[in-house]
């Protein structure tokens, strides 16, 4: 599967801290918002990943991740001119998605939770598109599926003001090749936007849409103001604190999934070592064994 990580827009409702700088690459705790995502992908054993922003912020992307080779990945870059909805993604994508099957991620969303390797690893291979539900306390605000009493999706409706349930429906989506023709005979909604919600709406006619129930068990974090930003980060802080793991480690993932060895990893952190961060990667490098495996070990196993 292919990957895309989706990181344009203006970040509006965040300004103006991000008058100047891309919401998506602002501080969540101690590492840049787009690891968390990009690790999502990552544990999804995705490793060729396009990464979609503006012009103006594509530079300071490609500055911090470059062509992903440190982490055993390969990292692309396409602008992304407007704001035109998220499902443009897989126009602009068509290319890197070739004949593929691809995950989206949204550049500001934060997953955490038991087992999500496993949750991403089943899904990993859809025939139709797999969606990640979320119960939420204000769904008005998000995607939004109904589901019967055997678990099926009745309906998926964009932010509607009367929601038919309290399951949002998560920026993580799985999808079969046919989503990049899907995509483009969209037609943009009222707000003028290819809406996603659309893509997933055309994958439920065919009955093809499934549903994976996140539970309430599980974080999915918000990042869209001042407050939850803040929020989010003293979560990740607070559980990195306590258990002395990091969530969202990009070179851990990197080496806990095989795509770089150890002493790669020893000299990503060698190379931050005067950060908290950096000695803890150099750490990571050293506990693990020469040959690596590509299962995640059990005191891992929260990311
Ligand atoms: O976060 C999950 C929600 O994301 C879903 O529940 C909704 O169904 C989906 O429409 C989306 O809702 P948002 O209101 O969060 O979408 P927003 O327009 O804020 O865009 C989400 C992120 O994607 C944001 O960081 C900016 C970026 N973006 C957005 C658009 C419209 C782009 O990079 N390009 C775009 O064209």
């Amino acid at each position: 599967m292919k990957g895309i990580v989706l990181a344009g827009g203006s970040g509006s409702r965040l300004h103006p801290i991000t008058l100047a700088v891309s919401k998506q690459l602002l501080p969540v705790s101690d590492k840049p918002m787009i690891y968390y995502p990009l690790s999502v992908l990552m544990l999804a054993n995705i490793t060729e990943i396009l990464l979609i922003s503006t012009r103006e912020d594509l530079p300071q992307f490609r500055r911090l991740l470059g062509d992903g080779a440190h982490l055993g990945l390969r990292i692309d870059y396409r602008e992304q001119p407007e704001p035109r909805g998220l499902a443009e993604a897989f126009i602009i994508g068509a290319e890197h998605i070739g004949d593929d099957k691809v995950a989206l991620v949204l550049g500001d969303n934060i997953f955490h939770g038991p087992a999500f390797s496993d949750v991403l690893a089943k899904n990993a291979d859809p025939d139709g598109c797999v969606l990640f539900g979320y119960p939420v306390k204000d769904p008005e605000r998000f995607g939004v599926a109904e589901i019967d009493d055997e678990g099926r999706i009745v309906s998926i409706e964009e932010k509607p003001p009367h929601p038919r349930s309290n399951r949002a429906i998560t920026g993580l989506y799985f999808y079969d090749n046919e989503v990049v023709d899907i995509a483009k005979n969209l037609r943009p909604s009222t707000r003028g936007e290819l809406e996603i919600t659309d893509v997933n709406r055309a994958y439920l006619e065919r009955g093809q849409a499934k549903l994976v129930d996140l539970g309430r068990g599980f974080a999915w974090l918000d990042t869209g103001t001042p407050e939850s930003l803040l929020l989010a980060g003293q979560y990740v802080q607070t559980l990195e604190a306590r258990q002395g793991v990091r969530i969202a480690c990009v070179e851990e993932v990197a080496l806990r999934m095989g795509f770089i060895d150890s002493e790669a990893c020893y000299r990503l952190g060698a190379g931050l070592m005067k950060s908290d961060y950096g000695r803890y990667v150099m750490s990571i490098a050293g506990e693990q064994p020469a040959s690596t495996s590509h299962r995640w070990p059990a005191p891992f196993s929260h990311q």
